[in-house]
């Protein structure tokens, strides 16, 4: 995949149908998804509990565009393998996850995988300086980690800035992750996102039967953005 900035719309499947993922995975990519966002969550690291590595194998044939697994596990390193045989397209892995997060991302790249390194909101934009040459993303949550349809917390804005000043012409995306809807949308986008995931902003309203919402929610969280970055332009 080419390297651009331009905004992507990554659905979250976490506010998916769980007895249904390959339906609700082609629905989204039918109605304009450019990645798929997977939240893989431990009940240690966060508070809840989703899937693993054989649940990611089977999204995998479904998935057209881009596998996008965020992992809010801990350990990262003794999963990376799995996740990677599974079809990861990039594993993201938590600066907070472990002491050794510089070897965790050497092991994801040297798997095969792209790597993200992904940050909570109490942790500062530098935490990631000296990570620049490790990854091919950098995730700024703007929610607390752990569950859908939570509160956008705007202080991550100037984090966002700083980190985009951070990567520079680096070939790294910037995503965000919680709280992203129409309205959350141009802010992100114009202090320098370029991958909004969305949850429960995508798949409200709608289902596999009646896909036609989902495509609405991810026209409009686009056009809010990318018309934030053409004014900022
Ligand atoms: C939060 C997850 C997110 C979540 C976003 O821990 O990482 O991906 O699904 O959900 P919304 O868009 O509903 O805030
Ligand atoms: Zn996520």
């Amino acid at each position: 995949m080419t390297f651009d900035r331009s905004i992507k719309i990554a659905p979250s499947i976490l506010s998916a149908d769980f007895a249904d993922f390959g339906r609700e995975i082609q629905a989204i990519e039918a109605q304009g998804a450019d990645w798929v966002h997977v939240d893989v969550m431990d009940g240690h690291f966060v508070p809840n509990l989703t899937f693993g590595p054989p649940a990611v194998k089977a999204f995998k044939p479904h998935v057209t565009t881009f596998m996008d697994v965020h992992l809010m596990i801990a350990p990262v390193d003794p999963y990376i393998d799995a996740f990677v045989e599974a079809g990861s397209d990039m594993i993201t892995a938590h600066f907070e996850a472990g002491p050794h997060i510089h070897r965790t991302l050497q092991a994801i790249r040297a798997a095969g995988c792209k790597a993200g390194v992904a940050m909570n909101p109490g942790t500062p934009a530098e935490a990631v300086e000296n990570l620049m040459d490790l990854v091919d993303m950098v995730l700024v949550m703007t929610v607390n980690p752990g569950f859908g349809g939570q509160k956008f917390i705007a202080s991550q804005l100037d984090k966002i800035r700083r980190v985009r000043a951070m990567i520079g012409d680096r070939p790294i995306h910037i995503q965000v992750d919680g709280g992203v809807a129409p309205d959350t949308a141009p802010l992100v986008a114009a202090a320098g996102a370029d991958v909004l995931v969305a949850g429960s902003a995508v798949f409200k309203g709608g289902s596999v039967s009646n896909a036609g919402p989902y495509g609405e929610n991810i026209r409009a969280i686009r056009a809010a953005a990318e018309g934030a970055v053409a004014r900022a332009a």
